[in-house]
């Protein structure tokens, strides 16, 4: 069967108002020759409104980076899920390996945003991934599979049809160490099993799971031929309309 396949791009905190709106005219002029690929940015949410209203139209799909799980209240320096939605965007990136490893959040806040993206009709794109020792340790499956259960609990079937899957080794970020396909193909195999494990055969063939960590223009291709390996999650190589549109034709 033939899954979505997602180029994504997470902006990180970066682009002021005028880089913003440069890229997205650079990404703009190109995203028409992307066929069945799908093109998904994350802009920094101060720019959301912004990037949705030049991307209304076009081929290019627009999410937050984070926000908080409830709808509304004394949560100083945060975003509900209302806020994003009214904003226009569709999407919302959830516990990137900054969120986890930066600013400390728990597997158990993570389950707590992926239930509010359902419950106000966001898609989530759900980031795990582990650090280095646990790497080196051999422990990668272990715990992208942990990270899976704790945050998916509760997460209905139906729900899980919605869902995007985001593998970014915590080794691989912003270090230029991309994984090797091989790597990233036998990770994405066993991610299957464990939807497979928690759903059913029918969910771990549907859901797209993307690869990201020091993906560029020219690595992606040997990722993105894997057949476990639906799509990318770029970071610093999407901040440039060439080397983004580089790999999403890649
Ligand atoms: P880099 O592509 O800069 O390694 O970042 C990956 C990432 O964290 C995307 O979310």
């Amino acid at each position: 069967m033939s899954r979505r396949v997602i180029i994504s791009g997470n902006w990180k905190m970066y682009n002021t108002t005028a880089e913003a709106k440069e890229l997205v005219e650079g990404l703009l002029a190109g995203v028409k020759d992307l066929g069945e690929k799908e093109m998904l940015i994350f802009p920094p949410s101060i720019h959301l409104k912004e990037v949705v209203a030049q991307c209304e139209g076009s081929k290019i799909q627009v999410g937050a980076q984070n926000m908080y799980f409830k709808e509304e209240g004394a949560f100083t320096g945060e975003i509900s899920p209302t806020m994003v939605k009214d904003a226009g965007a569709d999407y919302i990136l959830i516990a990137h390996s900054e969120r986890r490893h930066v600013f400390g959040e728990t597997d158990e806040l993570i389950n707590d945003k992926v239930k509010a993206a359902f419950l106000y009709d966001l898609k989530p794109v759900l980031c795990i991934g582990e650090l280095l020792e646990d790497y080196e340790a051999g422990k990668s499956k272990e715990v992208c599979r942990n990270q899976l259960v704790e945050d998916l609990k509760g997460i209905s079937a139906e729900q899980m049809k919605q869902m995007v899957i985001a593998y970014e080794p915590v080794w691989a970020i912003g270090t230029g160490k991309v994984a090797t396909p091989e790597i990233a193909e036998s990770i994405h195999m066993s991610i299957r099993e464990v939807l497979k494990e928690l759903y059913s055969e029918e969910i771990a063939e549907l859901v797209p799971v993307l690869y990201g960590g020091s993906v560029k223009p020219d690595n992606a291709a040997g990722l993105l031929v894997k057949p476990n390996i639906d799509g990318v999650l770029v970071g610093g190589a999407c901040l440039k309309a060439d080397s983004f549109l580089g790999i999403a034709n890649a």
